[in-house]
């Protein structure tokens, strides 16, 4: 059975439009659909489960921090960590915030380089200039191979004892390359310098583990992998951690505070300031039981070949012209001969399907690829081949029109 037969379309009230036909939803890159089991806890969790965590003396308010907890248990359990190593953020984009803006802070120092590479979205890209610019590291870029991935060979060459960081995407947002991470992290070892990996793409597409690995920190999104918005995780090992000073103040991440001086406590509430996102972080879980019931080897497996069937459709269409390369993990782009990606995505609308057209918060890897925008199908567990003859038909039909 592949996973599609276990994922009834039912199951993802988003998935149907308001008439109740099919969506041909291709935008999971940017936001997964929910399915109802995660639909249910948050709903339970804002509703008779109700209260806060960490504070309440009476038992609801226990209970929740046991559920709250244990969320944590379930996040970290989805990418092979510890619970003691596994911080709630708003997202990816804050979990990366928080290495720049704690461990960047204390650790880098003018002289010292980092390296990203060309592929990387805007928010792996952007808080470390913002520490650039407040600290006088140099960011080097890191080119890519001919078919999208991180070229390490060139890495490997770049890399000096000046790099302490290479920060770099699991799997790319537009081009969907898969990065050799063992290979990064040996590379970067190398030289001393830390690995952080943007895990946002991956977690929802291919099994994780942090230990198999070798990183230092992994950052993911929860709306990505059919969760909700508004949380996500950063991992990273415990000594770091240990050593790494609050970025934000505030309730639940003190020890001790006197208007003299005030103690933090240990990670992971170190990191967490205020009252957390206490209903996300228990529909976080659901999110991460339910891809491993369904088995990330197996969505992998079933997304890289929607991609497959997908590029041989497309490739047989003389305008268009397709990104990234032939194993990408659930993403494709594409450009079509004089049409704006932008009017393809509002035509195909008109068809019941939903792709992104943009730059895909890749501005750096649009540059290099030459073009303002691309088109980009991005596959889910619960998508199959009407989609890709869907798509097909919407980008038919498109040349037609601007012909
Ligand atoms: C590769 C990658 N990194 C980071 C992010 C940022 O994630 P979020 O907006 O959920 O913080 C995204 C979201 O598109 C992404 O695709």
């Amino acid at each position: 059975m592949t996973v599609i037969d276990h994922v009834r379309a039912d199951a993802f009230p988003g998935l149907l439009t308001p008439d109740g036909a099919r969506w041909h939803y291709l935008d999971s890159a940017a936001t997964a659909q929910k399915p109802d089991i995660v639909i249910d806890a948050v709903a339970r969790a804002l509703g008779p489960d109700y209260a806060t965590v960490h504070r309440g003396l009476y038992s609801r308010s226990a209970d929740m921090t046991l559920a709250y907890e244990a969320a944590r248990r379930a996040v970290a359990a989805l990418i092979g960590g510890a619970e003691h190593e596994l911080v709630f953020t708003r997202g990816a984009t804050e979990a990366i915030n928080l290495v720049a803006q704690s461990w960047g802070v204390a650790n880098l120092r003018a002289g010292d380089r980092i390296l990203l590479s060309v592929l990387e979205h805007h928010s792996n890209i952007v808080p470390w200039q913002l520490i650039r610019d407040r600290t006088g590291i140099a960011i080097d870029v890191c080119p890519l191979t001919a078919d999208g991935h991180i070229d390490l060979d060139a890495a490997e060459r770049m890399l000096t004892p000046a790099h302490k960081l290479v920060a770099f995407a699991h799997v790319s947002n537009v081009l969907g390359s898969v990065l050799d991470v063992p290979r990064a992290v040996a590379l970067a070892h190398a030289v001393g310098a830390k690995v952080l990996i943007d895990g946002c793409q991956a977690v929802a597409r291919l099994p994780v583990d942090v230990a198999a690995l070798g990183c230092d920190f992994y950052a993911f999104s929860a709306h990505k992998l059919y969760g909700p918005t508004g949380i996500g995780a950063l991992w990273a090992r415990a000594e770091l951690l240990d050593a790494m000073p609050p970025w934000q103040g505030g309730g639940s991440m003190i020890d001790k505070v006197t208007f003299a001086r005030t103690t933090w406590a240990p990670p992971p509430q170190r990191f967490e300031a205020g009252t957390p996102a206490i209903a996300e972080a228990i529909g976080f879980a659901a999110a991460a039981r339910y891809v491993q019931d369904q088995g990330l080897a197996a969505i992998h497996a079933h997304e890289t070949g929607l991609v497959a069937k997908t590029r041989a459709a497309l490739g047989r269409i003389n305008a268009v012209r397709l990104y990234g390369p032939e194993d990408s993990a659930g993403i494709v782009s594409f450009t079509l001969e004089g049409v704006h990606p932008h009017d393809l995505g509002t035509i195909l609308d008109e068809e019941n399907v939903a792709i992104r057209a943009g730059h895909h918060c890749a501005q750096p890897l649009m540059a290099e690829l030459g073009v303002p925008a691309t088109a980009r199908a991005s596959f889910g567990l619960y998508n199959d081949d009407t989609d890709i003859a869907a798509l097909v038909r919407g980008i038919e039909r498109t040349l037609r029109i601007f012909a």
